[in-house]
C-alpha cells in the first residue's frame, strides 16, 4: 500500500520512481529540466523521484504516495495544485485557443492589471521564462546606458551573462565572462569598489533569506541613480509573494527594471518584463525581445485569474501568517529539544531550516531531515515555500512530523552517528548561493 501522510509511515515503496529513473539515465544529460527538482536535491534511495498528481498543497508520486509539498513546484504555486478558478480559467481559454496567428486581448487585459499593481510598471513585455526576462533587462540596460557590465547578486538564470559568474562557465566565451561581476548582498562597499564607468546594470534579488540592513536597497537605488547604471530587481520568488507588486511594493523602491515569473501563473509558463518606459520603449526598435511563444494565451489566462484570485484573498498576508506558524514553530521545537546548531531563517512566505557545522556536516543534516520528513509524508528540502492551499492541518501536522525528525537528528548528532542513521544519499548542494559566489572584483 502506497503511503499517506502519517507519523507512522514506513519509508515509501519508490519502485516505479527509480524504473523511470533508470530508463532518463543515459537518455536525458543530468536527468532532469529543473535542476533544483533533479535527484541531487532529494536523498537517493529514500526520496520518490517522479510526482504525477497534486492537489492543493498535496502531491502524490509515480507510486501513489502522498505528501505535503513545500517546494511547490520551486516556486509557481503560489494558490496550490489544480487550483480551480486557475484551472477554469485555462480551460476556458483552451475551447478557444493556445496560441494564434495574431496577437491576443489577454496580452493587453494583463499589462494592464500588472501597471495597476507593480509600482514600476510603466511598460510591461511577457515571456516564457525567467532567464527570457533577466537577459531581455540586461540587454535594454546595456542599450540604455551604452555601457558594458553586468553586476549581480543571487540566480539570474541559465543564460551566458548571468552563468558566467558561477562555476558551470563551461561553453561561455572569455569576452562574455569579462563583462559579468558579482557582490555581496548587504555590502555596499563590495559594490562600490567593483564600479568603473563601464558598469550598464546593478541586477539582484532583492531579498533571499537575509534582511536588507543599513538601507541596503535605498544606497544601491541612489548609487544607480548618481552612476547612470540601470538598477534590475530579479523578483522572480519576491513578486506576487512578498507583496502583490514584490519587493519594490514592500521597500518602497522602484527599480530601472523589474521580472517576475513563477508566483503569477500558478504553475504556467510566462515570465514579466517591467520597467521605466524609457528603458523599455527601446525594446519598439533598438533591441530585439520576441519569441514565438510570448504570447501564449492559456498562460495569460491563468495569469489574470491568478493575480485576481491572490489580490482578492490578499495571499500575501496569508503567506506570512501560515509561513510565520511554520518558521517560528521550527526553531520553538528545536530550542525545546536544545538544538542549538539548528533554526529556521528567512521570511516568514519562504523560510529556510538552516544547521551548523558544529553538529556535523550540514549537508548531512539536512539529508537526514528530509529522510525523516518524507517517511512521515512531507516532501521537505530544507525550504517552506508556502502557497494559499497550505492549511493549518497540513502546517500542524507538518510541526509534528519536524519534532520527531528533529529528535532523530539530535540523537544521531549526539552519537556521532549522522551519517549511518542516513539510509540514502546525501543530497548536493544547492546551485543558488547569495554571498562570495566566484566574485570577480574588477580589476583598476
Ligand atoms: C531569482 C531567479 N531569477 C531567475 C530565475 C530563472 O528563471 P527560469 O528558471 O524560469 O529561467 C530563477 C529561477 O529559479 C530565479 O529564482
Amino acid at each position: 500500500m502506497p503511503n499517506k501522510i502519517s507519523l507512522t509511515n514506513n519509508f515509501p515503496v519508490i519502485e516505479k520512481s527509480n524504473e523511470l529513473y533508470n530508463r532518463a539515465l543515459g537518455l536525458i544529460p543530468s536527468v532532469t529540466q529543473t535542476l533544483a527538482k533533479g535527484p541531487g536535491q532529494w536523498v537517493n534511495g529514500i526520496a520518490p523521484k517522479y510526482l504525477v498528481k497534486g492537489k492543493g498543497s498535496h502531491v502524490w508520486d509515480a507510486d501513489g504516495n502522498e505528501y505535503i509539498d513545500f517546494m511547490m513546484g520551486v516556486g509557481p504555486l503560489s494558490l496550490g495544485y489544480s487550483y480551480p478558478k486557475v484551472d477554469e480559467a485555462i480551460k476556458r481559454q483552451l475551447e478557444d485557443g493556445i496560441t494564434f496567428s495574431m496577437m491576443h486581448p489577454l496580452e493587453v487585459e494583463v499589462a494592464e492589471l500588472i501597471r495597476d499593481i507593480v509600482p514600476n510598471a510603466e511598460a510591461v513585455r511577457y515571456s516564457k521564462t525567467g532567464a527570457d526576462a533577466t537577459s531581455a533587462a540586461v540587454r535594454l540596460a546595456r542599450a540604455f546606458t551604452r555601457k558594458n557590465k553586468i553586476l549581480c547578486c543571487g540566480y539570474h538564470g541559465w543564460h551566458d551573462w548571468y552563468i558566467s559568474v558561477t562555476a558551470r562557465n563551461n561553453g561561455i566565451p572569455e569576452a562574455v565572462q569579462a563583462n559579468s561581476f558579482t557582490f555581496n548582498y548587504n555590502d555596499i562597499n563590495s559594490v562600490i569598489g567593483s564600479i568603473d564607468n563601464d558598469v550598464a546594470a546593478i541586477i539582484l534579488e532583492p531579498v533571499v533569506f537575509a534582511e536588507p540592513k543599513d538601507n541596503f536597497l535605498h544606497k544601491l537605488a541612489d548609487l544607480c541613480r548618481e552612476k547612470n547604471i540601470v538598477l534590475i530587481f530579479d523578483e522572480m520568488w519576491t513578486g506576487f509573494r512578498m507583496a502583490l507588486g514584490g519587493a519594490q511594493e514592500y521597500f518602497g523602491i522602484k527599480p530601472d527594471l523589474a521580472t517576475y515569473s513563477k508566483a503569477v501563473a500558478n504553475g504556467m509558463p510566462i515570465s514579466i518584463l517591467t520597467g521605466r518606459r524609457e528603458i523599455m520603449d527601446l525594446a519598439d526598435e533598438d533591441i530585439f525581445f520576441y519569441t514565438t511563444f510570448g504570447g501564449e494565451a492559456l498562460s495569460l489566462a491563468a495569469t489574470k485569474a491568478t493575480i485576481h484570485e491572490l489580490r482578492d484573498k490578499n495571499v500575501p498576508k496569508y503567506l506570512n501568517e501560515q509561513g510565520k506558524k511554520l518558521k517560528d514553530g521550527y526553531t520553538a521545537i528545536a530550542q525545546k529539544l536544545e538544538m542549538d546548531f539548528t533554526r529556521a531563517i528567512g521570511y516568514n512566505w519562504r523560510s529556510m531550516a538552516s544547521f551548523d557545522e558544529k553538529a556535523g556536516d550540514p549537508l548531512v543534516q539536512k539529508s537526514l531531515m528530509q529522510q525523516e520528513m518524507i517517511k512521515r509524508g512531507v516532501l521537505w528540502q530544507g525550504f517552506h515555500n508556502m502557497s494559499y492551499s497550505h492549511s493549518d492541518e497540513d502546517i500542524n501536522f507538518t510541526l509534528a512530523a519536524l519534532e520527531e525528525s528533529l529528535a532523530v537528528l539530535k540523537n544521531a548528532v549526539e552519537k556521532n552517528n549522522l551519517r549511518g542513521t542516513l539510509k540514502g544519499e546525501p543530497v548536493l548542494p544547492v546551485f543558488r548561493k547569495v554571498d562570495n559566489f566566484n566574485m570577480k572584483p574588477l580589476k583598476k
